[in-house]
């Protein structure tokens, strides 16, 4: 028999980012606001009762050359990972994936859809992973898994980014627009740039207050430590940054590690036109729910 589950797997933006020293395994002890948004791809997970592994993708931003092997694509990993776990459920599985969320660009894409995977196989398990396990799962597929795993649509991440705090902030939902560079930025090197530079920030781990105001965004413009060292590599990358400051946005920043720009608008944004800068421009909003899995029998 074969069950189906679909998940909008929406991305993330961070609306800032703070990176402190390394700790265990190698890791950057972070603080980062993580807020939803509602560009998302489509997932579609089958669990079936035979050996079967598949994965499909499609979509506007399915880059032409693929994304490599199916076997280390991330989602495929997470289905692998959840029959470990359960000690062999689902038998076999098919994933297919519409690709909206610009692959490689800080935006979440590749995590967003390993946590739509595991969502979505949760919501079929005859018996779901405990908490403990899930969440576990989802740490060790990346860093920006567990937030996308959870049903928080904003939050305060710290440790690797899993140590979530809600953020009950009452902000209004904001018009998001995205600048797509058409180069990336790997992880790993922005964390050795930063390495190099030497540039080390006293990370709180406290959920911040916020300053109440007309604009609650505004007072969430904390910066991205990463910036820096990304802009000095890439100029655009700043270019981009003032000119939705110059076309009023609350906040203008890089999401995660880049290379994608994000501008924040309470009121009106600006068309991709008055933006008038030579990349991929994806207007979208801040999320103000985490979308449920629909399972389909
Ligand atoms: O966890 P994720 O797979 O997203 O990390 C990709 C790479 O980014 C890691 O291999 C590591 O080099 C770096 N990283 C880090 N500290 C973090 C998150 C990521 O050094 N908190």
């Amino acid at each position: 028999m074969t069950r189906v589950a679909r998940v909008l797997a929406q991305g993330k933006i961070n609306v800032w980012l703070h990176v402190g020293p390394v700790f265990d395994g190698g890791y950057h002890r972070l603080a980062t606001f993580f807020q939803r948004i509602d560009l998302a791809d489509v997932v579609t997970v089958r669990v079936h009762d035979h050996a079967e592994e598949s994965l499909r993708m499609s979509g506007p931003a399915l880059p032409a050359a693929g994304l490599g092997p199916d076997r280390e694509n991330l989602a495929m990993r997470a289905a692998a990972a959840f029959r470990d776990r359960t000690g062999g459920w689902p038998a076999g599985f098919s994933i297919e994936i519409e690709k909206h969320i610009p692959v490689g660009g800080g935006l979440g894409g590749g995590s967003a859809d390993a946590a739509a995977v595991l969502r979505a196989l949760n919501a079929l398990a005859p018996e779901p992973l405990s908490r403990e396990l899930y969440e576990g799962t989802a740490l060790g597929l990346g860093s920006d898994v567990p937030f996308l795993v959870s049903d928080l649509v904003r939050a305060f991440g710290t440790g690797r980014g899993e140590k979530l705090t809600h953020m009950p902030a009452p902000f209004a939902p904001a018009a998001v627009v995205l600048v797509i560079p058409a180069f990336g930025v790997a992880t790993a090197d922005a964390y050795r740039w930063l390495d190099e530079s030497g540039t080390r920030q006293f990370l709180s781990e406290e959920p911040p207050a916020f300053p109440p105001g007309e604009d609650g965004w505004k007072g969430l413009d904390r910066g991205n430590d990463f910036e820096p060292v990304v802009e000095a590599r890439h100029p655009f990358i700043g270019q981009a940054r003032r000119r939705l400051q110059e076309c009023g946005a609350s906040v203008a920043r890089m999401s995660g590690s880049g290379s994608t720009i994000f501008g924040l608008f309470s009121g009106a944004s600006p068309t991709t036109q008055a933006l008038g800068l030579d990349a991929k421009i994806i207007h979208t909003r801040t999320s103000d729910s985490v979308v449920a899995v629909e399972v389909r029998e």
